[in-house]
């Protein structure tokens, strides 16, 4: 069995301004660079507007830094989009890619979201890639299907545990307060290590695969217990400096 360190991410999504940002990232900076020897590693991605303040706040704790999405060229004619190269030349080692809200609203398909990853792992950033079903299609007992389907079409050629995570999140699950069971997320992210696995050619027991939506403190140590679940990806808890931090302590 490989060891996969924890990781714990904070997704602020279009959430704070400076000020919040400077109480939320140094709040957390502290904390964890109080431990002596943290065994988890824990990622903020704010908003693109707060990454530079955010980095200042963090800087010499630990705490990692991410975008929330990048456009998949290096640069160009694309108004109001960033690069992975523009995120990691501001510190960041993470960006998220295909999160549900993103394949939604901007209509991001499997496509759109490898060549996000593949720009992101050619700028140097480990690419967190979205996978998870809707209500109707878990209803339909399409989950498994449809989240192996995600996975075949976002991972990009080059993937590898290191540069890559796979974070889970049902769609009905995210911001709603409801989650699925144990059992479901355990039968999910096994079949997604599967077939992670089998798409990289190999190194999937390495691979991080994280759960996302409606984590509390509450819940958490219900889903960081799992076999294949190697952290979270937290949203609305992930705005106050308490909850994500116990979130962090269910690892
Ligand atoms: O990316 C995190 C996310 O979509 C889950 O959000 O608010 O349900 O924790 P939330």
């Amino acid at each position: 069995m490989t060891a996969r360190r924890p990781l714990i991410a904070g997704n602020w999504k279009m959430n704070g301004l400076k000020a919040d940002a400077e109480l939320l990232a140094g709040g957390l900076a502290s904390r964890y660079k109080a431990l002596q020897k943290p065994a988890f590693d824990m990622l903020l991605c704010p908003p693109a507007t707060l990454v530079s303040v955010v980095a200042g706040h963090i800087a010499g704790s630990g705490l990692v830094l991410g975008g929330q999405d990048c456009h998949a060229s290096e640069k160009g004619a694309h108004t109001g989009d960033i690069s992975a190269w523009m995120l990691r030349d501001l510190g960041c080692g993470y960006v998220i890619v295909g999160h549900s809200e993103r394949r939604a609203d901007h209509r991001e398909s499997n496509a759109v979201v490898k060549d996000k990853a593949q720009a992101a792992q050619a700028a140097g950033l480990i690419a967190v890639i979205c996978i998870g079903e809707t209500e109707g299609e878990r209803d339909r007992g399409e989950a498994l299907s449809v989240v192996s389907e995600q996975i075949r079409g976002s991972l990009p050629a080059g993937a590898t545990a290191q540069n890559t995570v796979l974070a889970y999140e049902p769609v009905w699950a995210i911001g709603t307060g409801r989650t699925p069971t144990p059992d479901d997320v355990a039968e999910i992210h096994a079949e997604a290590r599967k077939v992670a696995n089998q798409v990289m050619g190999g190194g999937g027991e390495s691979l991080r695969i994280l759960y996302g939506g409606s984590v509390k403190p509450s819940n958490a140590v219900d889903f960081l217990g799992l076999t294949d679940v190697d952290g979270a990806l937290v949203g609305g808890a992930s705005l106050k400096v308490d909850d994500f931090w116990a979130i962090a302590q269910a690892c």
